[in-house]
């Protein structure tokens, strides 16, 4: 039978990891998979995190089933980081988290939940997208649509995501980016999402918020400015958070599934779907990285440590997005790439063509998606002349 499976090309994201790998060019730079790096290049294990890996070895005393659900202790710490402390969609219980492995997790649950309980529902996610999000709606049976979010001159086309919306059929699923939208790095600002905000509610389109980098924008509650919003104002939202950036704990596979329904009755009853999905795709999630995650939120201490330290993170991150706009002045190309200084998050849609990215990567070893996609953390105060120099030569300069 095995004669007949053809061989199909790897992960365009996850491939790079292992090209960049192999690369013997001593300069070699991974602009790449959307992990955080410091000054040194390194992707650490933060400082909150190693602390409370410390106590959890000390006081384990089981690793029995977790249930489907995950922790509880975990879904009472991420459910005020995501909705707000104070928020009135927790304390009318409209919500609840289900943990899962990951944020890619988290929309899998969200994809077989809407093919299996919503049938007949199209999805639509911005173009671009994070291109996982076409491989797991339609690996679900759900029909994908586009909608545009980005013009032919590399600016966020809100009016244009605005009129599509104004035509999706109601019932619909839309995907959203709660921030440090992926691959573009362009966000809408507050404005922007009260304005979504109206369409969504009067064509009852189901609102899915992908909340994968929640932090690495402007702040943890600044990014999560649409999601509260949407989740006070409407009386139903999907919403997908991560752990996995904000806490560097991507391979412990760390995210939950928020459903916000209009009261706790409904919330529930869209609950007890969740545990069915996730028990038919995996039964339990991993339990070390939500027992991390609780273990910190739960200590107001080692909380201000965590948050002291992802605020390091995104300062420096988004510190580099100036000096890579300044490092290109002198090539007369600050101009060309300043979505860059503006975008935010640990991606930047660059504007380079993917033959200028194979030609960075063939002839400098700088690695990023063929989209153009570069994973800004990836720059540092000492690549940054090489990384400039060369798009420099691919822009012909
Ligand atoms: C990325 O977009 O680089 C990250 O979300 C990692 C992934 O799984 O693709």
């Amino acid at each position: 039978m095995f004669e007949r499976i053809e061989r199909v090309p790897g992960d365009a994201i996850l491939g790079l990891i292992q090209a960049f790998k192999e690369d013997t060019n001593p300069q070699k730079v991974d602009l790449g998979v959307g992990v955080y790096r410091d000054a040194e290049g390194n992707t650490p294990v933060m400082r909150a995190v190693k602390e409370a890996e410390a106590r959890l070895l000390k006081n384990e005393s089981t690793k029995t089933y977790i249930g489907s659900h995950g922790s509880p202790a975990y879904g009472d710490a991420v459910l005020p980081l995501v909705l707000g402390a104070d928020s009135p969609v927790l304390e009318a219980g409209r919500a609840s988290a289900t943990q899962s492995p990951g944020g890619t997790g988290a929309l899998r649950l969200a994809a077989d939940f809407i093919a299996g309980e919503l049938p007949g529902r199209g999805i639509w996610v911005s173009d671009p997208t994070w291109p996982n999000h076409h491989g797991l709606f339609t690996a679900a049976g759900i029909a994908l649509h586009k909608y545009p979010y980005v013009d032919a001159d590399n600016r966020l086309d809100f009016d244009g995501m605005l009129a599509a919306f104004n035509k999706i059929p109601e019932g619909d699923v839309v995907v959203l980016h709660a921030c440090c939208h992926n691959p573009t790095g362009f966000d809408l600002s507050a404005e922007q999402w009260r304005t979504l905000l109206e369409v969504v509610r009067e064509r009852r389109l189901l609102p899915l918020i992908d909340f994968a980098y929640q932090g690495f924008g402007q702040g943890l509650d600044e990014d999560a400015y649409g999601v509260r919003l949407f989740a006070e104002q409407l009386d139903e939202v999907l919403i997908t958070s991560s752990c996995s950036k904000n806490f560097g704990i991507y391979n412990e596979r760390t995210g939950c599934l928020i459903a916000v329904a209009k009261n706790a009755e409904q919330m529930e009853n869209v609950r007890s779907q969740f545990a069915v999905v996730a028990r038919e795709n995996y039964s339990n999630p991993p339990a070390h990285g939500g027992a991390i995650v609780s273990e910190i939120l739960h200590d107001p201490e080692l909380a201000a440590v965590w948050r002291d330290e992802l605020t390091e993170m995104r300062d420096r991150v988004n510190t580099l997005r100036q000096e890579f706009v300044k490092a290109l002045d002198p090539y007369g190309l600050a101009e060309k790439y300043a979505c860059v200084g503006e975008q935010r998050g640990m991606f930047s849609y660059t504007g380079l063509t993917p033959d200028q990215v194979d030609r960075l990567r063939d002839e400098f070893g700088i690695y990023m998606v063929r989209s153009g996609r570069a994973n800004v953390a990836g720059f540092s105060r000492e690549n940054l002349p090489y990384i400039t120099r060369a798009i420099a030569v691919v822009n012909g300069v």
